[in-house]
């Protein structure tokens, strides 16, 4: 038995770590901005901030962490701000991906790779690969991601079958569009946490967070770190979640 089933057990599912917590890594231009430094640098103190929280995740027993890094509108930003987080992905792959499998942490890239720059996109390759085997904390980077382009996706792949004769139009459930989504067996997020103030999801997971909890923090995703994820968690345990039935208390009648 794991240290965290222990933990499981003994304290009832209530005091269990979130299995899988989401993050939307935001405020790194505003945590310049604030310092009278270019954003640039304020994307490169959020690379020290995704390294803490990944110890940090594996730490405290989370079995999946998923990091909002790019998304598919942030194209629209200047040029050279899209090269400078281009070049930040390409040296975190680079110098931690060796660190990263030695931990036992699995890497998975969730979002359209078909029309990243090819270097990258054989970097994302090989991160998925040497990791594919290990068990550890289960690392998802949601790169060139948007949730409408994912359930897009999944509709042609299901519309590709329907058209080839495998698959009828009635057999098309919720179950089955998950099932395409581009990490299906990964289970839906528990806790997705939002930094920078900012209240919104910005095209992230809108499947698969029909019934997270959000949690919106002010900090900047920069100064993020182990005690702003321990108290997001806190208040992820306040919560009460019932999917639509009654709470656990009423639902026993007592
Ligand atoms: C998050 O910080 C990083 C990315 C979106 C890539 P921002 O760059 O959005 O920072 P703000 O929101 O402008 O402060
Ligand atoms: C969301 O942040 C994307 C990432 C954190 C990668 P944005 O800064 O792009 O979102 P908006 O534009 O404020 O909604
Ligand atoms: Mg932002």
């Amino acid at each position: 038995m794991s240290h965290i089933e222990a933990v499981r057990n003994v304290c009832g599912e209530t005091f269990a770590p979130p299995r899988h917590v989401a993050i939307i890594m935001d405020g790194n231009g505003r945590w310049a901005a604030q310092r009278g430094l270019p954003r640039g640098e304020g994307h490169r103190r959020g690379v020290e901030a995704l390294r803490r929280t990944v110890r940090a995740a594996g730490d405290l027993g989370i079995d999946i962490l998923t990091l909002f890094s790019f998304s598919s509108e942030n194209w629209s930003r200047p040029l050279a701000e899209v090269r400078d987080l281009m070049g930040l992905l390409r040296r975190f792959v680079r110098n931690d991906l060796a660190e990263l499998h030695h931990k036992n942490v699995r890497v998975r890239i969730i979002g359209e790779r078909h029309l990243l720059d090819p270097e990258i996109g054989r970097l994302l390759q090989e991160a998925e690969d040497l990791t594919r085997g290990n068990t550890g904390l289960t690392l998802v980077v949601a790169f060139n991601y948007g949730a409408r382009q994912e359930v897009a996706r999944a509709a042609r792949r299901l519309a590709a079958e329907v058209a080839a004769g495998r698959l009828a139009p009635e057999a098309i459930t919720a179950e089955s569009i998950a099932a395409h989504l581009d990490a299906p067996d990964l289970p839906d997020p528990d806790l997705i946490i939002r930094t920078s103030g900012e209240q919104r999801l910005s095209n992230f997971l809108l499947w698969q967070a029909a019934y997270s909890e959000l949690v919106f923090v002010p900090t900047y995703w920069p100064d993020f770190d182990r005690a702003a994820l321990e108290s997001a968690i806190a208040e992820y345990r306040r919560r009460e979640r019932r999917f639509g039935g009654l709470a656990a208390r009423a639902g026993t009648g007592s």
